[in-house]
């Protein structure tokens, strides 16, 4: 099934230049950049997107990292997109993460691991509507030569 992911590079990847290389491993996979925005975060986003962690103890200081400098959002579509970019992103603490994936070749630290994606359908919707008005994704046709995915 052909799902949409939300994909947001975190300000680590930002200030360390590593937007290019990470966004090429998800065109590299076959998956499709829909909408892309630089934005920096403000305390409420913050923990509005993070809602679910509110009362952990790592939430103020998780706040404080995603809101310390831009991150790169975006919608990712593809085949299967929210398992798939899981899967490429890797397990939350970079030192588990299998080398690899982006979080496994990139991070060393849980607390600045690199990359945020939608776990599940029900979060991409929810964070793809909290980041991006409908005219901001582009629905467009991947036309490869002779091959135009639908
Ligand atoms: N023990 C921890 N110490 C510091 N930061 C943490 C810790 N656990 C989680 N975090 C931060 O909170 C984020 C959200 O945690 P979550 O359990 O949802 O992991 P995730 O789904 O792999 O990451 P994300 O939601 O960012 O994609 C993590 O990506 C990380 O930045
Ligand atoms: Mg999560």
């Amino acid at each position: 099934m052909i799902q949409k992911s939300f994909v947001m590079m975190k300000p680590d990847a930002v200030q360390r230049r590593l937007m290019g290389k990470i966004l090429a491993r998800f065109e590299d996979k076959g998956l499709q950049i829909v909408a892309c925005k630089l934005i920096q975060i403000d305390e409420d986003l913050a923990k509005t997107h993070y809602g679910e962690h509110a009362e952990k103890p790592f939430f103020p200081s998780l706040v404080e990292y995603i809101t310390s400098s831009p991150c790169l959002a975006m919608v990712i579509q593809g085949e299967e997109a929210i398992t798939t970019i899981r899967k490429l992103v890797g397990a939350t603490n970079p030192l588990e993460a299998d080398l690899g994936t982006i979080r496994g070749d990139f991070g060393m630290d849980t607390g600045r691991n690199i990359i945020h994606a939608s776990d599940a359908p029900e979060s991409a919707e929810r964070e793809i509507a909290l980041f991006f008005n409908e005219d901001e994704i582009c629905d467009y046709k991947i036309i490869d030569n002779d091959l135009i995915y639908e």
